[in-house]
C-alpha cells in the first residue's frame, strides 16, 4: 500500500507533491523511483517503531537528493559551509550524505536535525543513530527492489528489531567491502564496533 501523507508539521515549506517535484528535478528516473520506495519502506518502519511518519517520509525522499550532483558542487559546499576539510579526500559515496545534508538544508529549507542526520548517516551509519536514522539506514538497504544475498534476512530482522537490522547491515557491508578490497570509511568501522558486538549473531 502506498502511503501519501499530508504534511502538517512544517518540516518542509510545501506539500509532499511539491517536495517530490523538487527531488524529481535532481534525479534520473531510476533513482527517483528508488527514493520513493525508500520513503514507503521508511514509513512502514516508522509505523512499526512509533517514529514520526512525516519525518520518515521526508527523510526517505531526500536521502539521495544530492547523489547526482557533480563533484564540484560538493567541493564548493565543503568550503562554503566550512565542513571538515578531510571530506575533500573522499568522493560521491560519502559526500552525497554528509555534504548532501547541507544542500538539502540550504536548497530545500529543511532544518530538522534528525532528518538531516538521517541523510548524513545513511551510507556509513554512525555510533549513535536515532530511531529515524536507523530507519533510513535500514530502508535504503531493504527497499523492495533490493536484491542481494541476505536481503530477505535483513527484511525479517527489520520487521522484528530495528537495531538488529542495523547491526546486520553494518556487519555485512563491512564484510563485503573487505572481501572486495574496497575502501572502508573510518565511520563504517565505528558503526560496526558500536552495533555489531551487541548482536554478534546477526
Ligand atoms: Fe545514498
Ligand atoms: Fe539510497
Amino acid at each position: 500500500m502506498v502511503t501519501e501523507l499530508t504534511y502538517t508539521e512544517h518540516l518542509f515549506a510545501g506539500t509532499r507533491d511539491e517536495l517530490l517535484a523538487k527531488i524529481e528535478k535532481q534525479l534520473k528516473p531510476k533513482r527517483f523511483k528508488h527514493v520513493q520506495r525508500v520513503e514507503q519502506t521508511a514509513i512502514a518502519l516508522a509505523q512499526m517503531n512509533d517514529v514520526d511518519v512525516e519525518k520518515a517520509s521526508i527523510a526517505g525522499l531526500v536521502h539521495d537528493y544530492a547523489k547526482q550532483r557533480p563533484d564540484e558542487d560538493f567541493i564548493a559546499a565543503i568550503k562554503q559551509y566550512h565542513l571538515n576539510p578531510i571530506l575533500l579526500d573522499y568522493g560521491n559515496a560519502i559526500w552525497h550524505g554528509v555534504v548532501g545534508a547541507e544542500l538539502i538544508k540550504h536548497e530545500l529549507g529543511i532544518y530538522d536535525e534528525d532528518i538531516l542526520n538521517a541523510v548524513r548517516h545513511h551510507t556509513t551509519g554512525a555510533i549513535y543513530m536515532s530511531p529515524l536514522e536507523q530507519i533510513i539506514y535500514t530502508a535504503d538497504y531493504i527497499e523492495p527492489a533490493r536484491d542481494f544475498p541476505g536481503v530477505d534476512d535483513a527484511r525479517q530482522l527489520a520487521d522484528k528489531n530495528l537495531a538488529k537490522a542495523v547491526a546486520f547491515q553494518a556487519k555485512h557491508t563491512l564484510a563485503y567491502l573487505v572481501e572486495n578490497g574496497k575502501t572502508v570509511y573510518p565511520k563504517s568501522i565505528d558503526t560496526y564496533n558500536a552495533w555489531v558486538p551487541r548482536y554478534p549473531n546477526v
